[in-house]
């Protein structure tokens, strides 16, 4: 018997796929492509404490391989989503992250105060939104900023996941802050910061201006992000996110060092991907006679 079973801190998964937030919206969307309660867990797009609009349209552009999004977090609010999202997905089965936004440190901890009581396994803090505090940098580009929302986001009970931005020359020491206020595990990365511009209207693509790229081409830079985070900190938990298309893709996250690994740009290709990958990943245990899966976890490192 193979075992495709993980554990990112204290939570057993039953498989290393997640999705990733914000690609399959906040509840069952995916549902009618596989069972939720296969997968991993599925993270929810990212929720304030409040309702939020998002920025202007067009919020997304694709081309080739990558992708370019400015939502800009448009969502419900956690309060909405508890009552009108989330029992849908506990009526199929699905462990749920529930992950969270903020645009000051204190609105941080009333989005994790609102998911109290909330049935999900973990929170994930998405770092990587603008603070407001400091003129729109990134709470992921400091670690200063980013211990004080993990910190401002704990909530008895609920292991805590921290999401940070490939967009800083500080990644490690912004994820020893993480670890060092207390997160359970670090979610490895958010999108790549990037533009396009449409030439006809001689302006940016987005409504936004700036948006965050996504899909196959930024893998190298999610595997350089876990790599080197699994190199600084061994018994840190670590999901890898960022550009997976493939099982094979799967295979190289685990062994860069994730303990599991989240699906976001793929579903928009093809929504059955998580399924698919995680298919393609048993297929390759099986061909190299891996009986557990996270025998490969951080194999790269010699
Ligand atoms: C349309 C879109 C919306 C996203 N929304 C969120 C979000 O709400 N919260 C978050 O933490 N990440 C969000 N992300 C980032 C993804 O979760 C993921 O980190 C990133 O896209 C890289 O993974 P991928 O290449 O597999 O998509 C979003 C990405 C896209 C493309």
């Amino acid at each position: 018997m193979r075992s495709e079973e993980t554990r990112v801190g204290d939570v057993v998964l039953p498989s290393v796929v997640m999705t990733a937030a914000g690609t399959s919206g906040y509840g069952d969307e995916l549902a009618g492509y596989g069972d939720l309660a296969e997968l991993g867990a599925i993270v929810t797009k990212s929720l304030a404490a409040f309702a939020w609009d998002g920025n202007a349209a067009p919020r997304v552009a694709a081309s080739g391989q990558e992708m370019l999004n400015g939502v800009g977090l448009a969502g419900p609010g956690v309060g909405v989503w508890r009552s009108t999202y989330l029992p849908a997905l506990e009526r199929r089965g699905a462990r749920v992250v529930g992950s969270i936004w903020g645009r000051t440190v204190a609105e941080f901890a009333q989005a994790a105060e609102a998911m109290r009581g909330a049935n999900v396994i973990a929170l994930e803090v998405n770092a990587s939104c603008p603070n407001l505090e400091t003129r729109s940098t990134m709470f992921a580009h400091s670690p200063g900023a980013t211990g004080d929302v993990v910190a401002a986001s704990k909530v008895a009970g609920i292991p805590l996941w921290v999401k940070l931005s490939p967009n800083t020359p500080e990644l490690v020491e912004v994820a020893g802050a993480a670890i060092a206020a207390g997160a359970d595990a670090l979610v490895l990365v958010n999108t790549v910061l990037g533009l396009s511009i449409d030439i006809e209207k001689r302006s940016p693509s987005l409504g936004n201006g700036g948006g965050g790229v996504s899909g196959r081409a930024v893998l190298p830079v999610s595997l350089r992000a876990v790599y080197d985070c699994r190199e600084a900190f061994a018994d840190i938990s670590i999901v890898g996110v960022g550009g997976i298309s493939s099982g094979d893709d799967v295979v190289a996250m685990l062994m860069a060092g994730a303990n599991a690994v989240e699906i976001g740009t793929a579903t928009f290709a093809n929504p059955r991907a998580p399924w698919i990958i995680q298919r393609q990943l048993r297929k390759w245990l099986k061909r190299h006679d891996v009986r557990n899966v996270c025998e490969l976890i951080g194999v790269a490192h010699g």
